[in-house]
């Protein structure tokens, strides 16, 4: 019967870490099986990268933005926002901040702003790595040589997620924006020898079952180091303010999935996870994620890095989100790692 199929396939990924497209279809549609699924994700997660659980301190830095994706409230046409761009002596004192917190990564986010240009990254990569600590950027395409500069300065890790590997879906969604040069983007990254990570939105209109298990099957492809899977959140002040947006069920099925699939990869319980659960990032943790990337960015600015409404924390402090995250991590028995965090790549 179908029930046994899927309870199959469950065993079969569980052990071969390998699907066809077909069955990563069959699973995320699957709503019979959907304990058992999130069950063997949690128990690969243990298996291959622990119960350590990373954290990021993430600093977002400037909400200026070049580009005018469809979905997301820092995009150039939304006047509505009130615009920030921190200062290079202020990210360095949130970075400062962080480790006291005893972060032992820095995630520099941003939107595309070119007033960072390539000497004034590298001037905080450097910055921020005599600090001890390992350095994450996300701050968008750019050309092969800058990112091979900010590799030079000594960053490690590179975020940019594919949003969706529907080139057609993405070319409509991020307007001026080619996928075929986000993929060489993803390519130069890895081949520079960051850590990458990329990952996807969830239910993001026009996007299919199909599409999310091409979206897993490239991750796995790409052999990508981090994945960051989250819902799409409609904002009103976008073009897609209407659309009914990702639910935090099929955002954790992705991930599960992903888990299953690139079983030694790290892989956060995103925010945007957590403002649709309250629950959100510790059933993520018990889903398949090993990752947290708590907000270090202080004051106002807070409020403004407005991807979408509801996003938690925006009226916490850096020591009080440090304080909670810590709590939700030991009361499910989880521990928080002391390490840098790198992939453990096994056999
Ligand atoms: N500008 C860089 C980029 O696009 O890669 C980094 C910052 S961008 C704000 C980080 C991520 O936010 C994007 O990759 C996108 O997946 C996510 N995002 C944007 N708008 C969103 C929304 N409405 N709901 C959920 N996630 C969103
Ligand atoms: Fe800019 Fe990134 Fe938002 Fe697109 S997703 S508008 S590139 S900040
Ligand atoms: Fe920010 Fe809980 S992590 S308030």
């Amino acid at each position: 019967s179908a029930g046994r199929d899927i309870q199959a396939l469950i065993r079969k990924v569980e052990v071969t870490h390998a699907l066809a497209k077909d069955d990563v279809v069959a699973l995320l549609r699957d709503t019979h099986y959907v304990e058992d699924f999130f069950a063997a994700a949690d128990r690969v997660r243990r298996k291959y990268v622990g119960d350590d659980v990373h954290l990021r301190g993430l600093i977002e830095f400037s909400n200026i933005c070049k580009q005018n994706c469809l979905y997301c409230g820092l995009r150039r046409d939304n006047h509505k926002l009130k615009r920030y761009r921190l200062k290079p002596e202020t990210i360095v004192e949130f970075a400062e901040k962080a480790q006291s917190y005893g972060y032992r990564t820095v995630v520099l986010q941003s939107g595309e702003d070119e007033w960072f240009d390539v000497e004034t990254m590298t001037y905080l990569i450097k910055k921020i790595k005599e600090m001890d600590l390992a350095v994450t950027l996300s701050v968008g395409e750019k050309p092969r040589e800058v990112y091979q500069k900010y590799r030079e300065a000594g960053a490690d890790r590179y975020l940019l997620r594919i949003e969706t590997t529907d080139k057609d879906l993405y070319e409509k969604l991020d307007p001026g924006m080619s996928w075929d040069n986000r993929v060489r983007c993803l390519i130069d990254l890895k081949e520079l020898g960051f850590e990458l990570g990329t990952g996807c939105l969830v239910g993001i209109p026009g996007q299919t079952v199909e599409s999310l298990a091409d979206d897993i099957l490239f991750f796995k492809k790409l052999d990508a180091d981090m994945i960051g899977v989250g819902p799409f959140i409609p904002n009103p002040d976008t073009p897609l303010a209407a659309e009914k947006g990702g639910t935090f069920e099929q955002s954790t099925k992705v991930m599960a999935m992903t888990r299953l699939l690139l079983p030694d990869s790290n892989i956060p319980a995103t925010t945007a996870m957590e403002s649709l659960n309250p629950q959100g990032r510790v059933l993520a943790l018990q889903r398949g994620a090993n990752v947290v990337m708590p907000n270090v960015t202080e004051g106002e600015y807070r409020q403004l890095y407005q991807l979408y409404p509801g996003k938690i924390c925006i009226n916490d402090t850096p020591a009080h989100c440090r304080f909670c995250i810590t709590g939700k991590i030991l009361g499910i028995g989880r521990r928080i790692s002391e390490t840098q965090g790198f992939r453990v790549k096994q056999a």
